[in-house]
């Protein structure tokens, strides 16, 4: 009898050990038995003999990718108003826009164009901030689930400095609101998990803080938000809290940071000293490094190489709309340019980013906020997507580990011939 989610893929194999090396395989076999991959070899084993094979041809196989970071209701704007700083933009782009999610109907027209590039892009695993409107939200989740793809997905709490329309009430009918779509949701979903999504310290009062983490306590659930993004904003923050030691502390005072069983997510810390990345690290705290965001509303460059030097967690991040495209692609290689200026116009003494580390950043890096993903070594979930790079003409031959790079710099010219989620054929 043919088990369900076992079988063989065929290609030009390559993934990211946990030690950030590079491991490659040219015409492999790689292979997922009940959802879990068995490992990649050079011809079939014994064992998986009677398993189908699909034959991708000179196709590149590559683990599934995770965006650590990403607004889904701000799809509907990338790549307009990339002109201003953060805090303008948020006034002027982000909030007004993601007012307009209070009608359920404007949820149901935006988000599928949302979901569905992400469903057809390389990333298999998303973190997802929605909106404060927790209809939207349930609406949001459930297109997510639809798709196949895995997520965490937060109701965004705000209830100070979000603007017209969009602010709720107290710190108390956030929390409310939140235990209603948190109600609303449960036992719902097999691939889609409610995170908690306080926006950043100047959109939540120390209440509201108050309050969330006595949520986080009843439900166990993680938390999603921003840090140390940018200049302005930190100055802010420390005006709003100013008895925390640094901006990571304004979280860590409410027990909004996570623990290393429930680790949280922080996108940016392009500012973080070492103070706060050691709260970082004690905390278990997963860094989203979104580089294209940090370009286009002038916030900085995050010093990922001291990052991984220090040991802490890090994956990527699309940041969408700060971010002008979902592309983990395109991540991976300005998270490798970023690194290289700030090793040249920052700080000399931290190494800029390999190929292999963005590679890993992209896959394995955000991938572990999932548990065992964004690998192909034996145990992880099955997550993997070939890609057709022949229209990427060479004069020589190039190892799979060089593909992989060109397919990142030249992704107009790749294409993505299949996706699998957990073992589940998306595309
Ligand atoms: N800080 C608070 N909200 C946002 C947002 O929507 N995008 C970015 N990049 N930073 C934020
Ligand atoms: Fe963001």
């Amino acid at each position: 009898m043919q088990r369900k989610d076992c079988f063989v893929l065929k290609g030009n194999i390559i993934y990211a050990r946990e030690d950030r090396t590079l491991a490659e395989q040219s015409e492999g076999y790689v292979v997922c038995e009940d959802g879990i991959c068995a490992g990649v070899f050079d011809g079939i084993p014994e064992q998986y003999k009677n398993f189908p094979v699909t034959d991708y041809g000179d196709a590149l196989i590559v683990p599934g990718m995770t965006d650590l970071h990403v607004h889904a209701p701000q799809y509907t704007f990338r790549g307009l108003g990339m002109d201003l700083e953060l805090l303008d933009w948020l006034a002027a782009h982000t909030f007004p826009e993601e007012a307009r999610y209070g009608e359920l109907s404007y949820a149901k027209q935006a988000y599928p164009y949302f979901v569905e590039e992400l469903r057809t892009s390389c990333t298999t695993r998303a973190c997802v901030f929605a909106t404060l409107h927790g209809e939207a939200t349930v609406e949001l989740m459930d297109e997510l689930e639809a798709s196949g793809l895995v997520s965490y997905v937060g109701k965004v709490n705000m209830d100070r400095n979000g603007g017209v329309n969009l602010c709720e009430e107290s710190a108390e009918a956030s929390a409310a609101a939140t235990r209603d779509w948190l109600s609303a949701v449960k036992g719902r979903y097999a691939h889609t998990t409610p995170i908690l999504t306080p926006r950043f310290t100047p959109c939540c009062s120390d209440e509201l803080m108050r309050l969330l983490a006595g949520v986080q306590r009843e439900t166990g659930l993680r938390v999603q938000s921003h840090l140390s993004e940018n200049p302005s904003e930190i100055a802010w923050v420390k005006e709003l809290v100013p008895e925390a030691s640094c901006y990571g502390d304004a979280y860590a005072l409410f027990d909004m940071l996570g623990s290393p069983d429930t680790p949280a997510v922080m996108a940016h810390c392009v500012y973080s000293d070492d103070a706060e990345l050691a709260l970082l690290k004690a905390h278990g705290t997963y860094i989203a490094h979104c580089p294209e965001s940090n370009l286009n509303v002038s916030s900085g460059i995050a010093p990922v190489g001291k990052f991984l030097a220090k040991g802490l967690h890090v994956g990527l991040g699309s940041d969408v709309a700060g971010g002008s495209t979902l592309s983990m692609l395109r991540a991976m290689t300005l998270a490798v340019q970023v690194s290289k200026m700030y090793w040249r116009l920052v700080d000399n003494t931290v190494r800029p980013l390999t190929f292999a580390d963005a590679f890993y950043l992209a896959t394995l890096g955000g991938g572990r906020y999932f548990g065992k993903v964004g690998s192909f070594l034996p145990g992880y979930e099955f997550d993997a997507l070939a890609v057709d790079d022949s229209s990427v003409k060479s004069m020589r031959r190039l190892s799979v580990t060089e593909r992989a790079e060109r397919m990142a710099y030249q992704e107009c010219a790749c294409r993505l011939v299949g996706k699998y989620v957990r073992g589940r054929k998306l595309v």
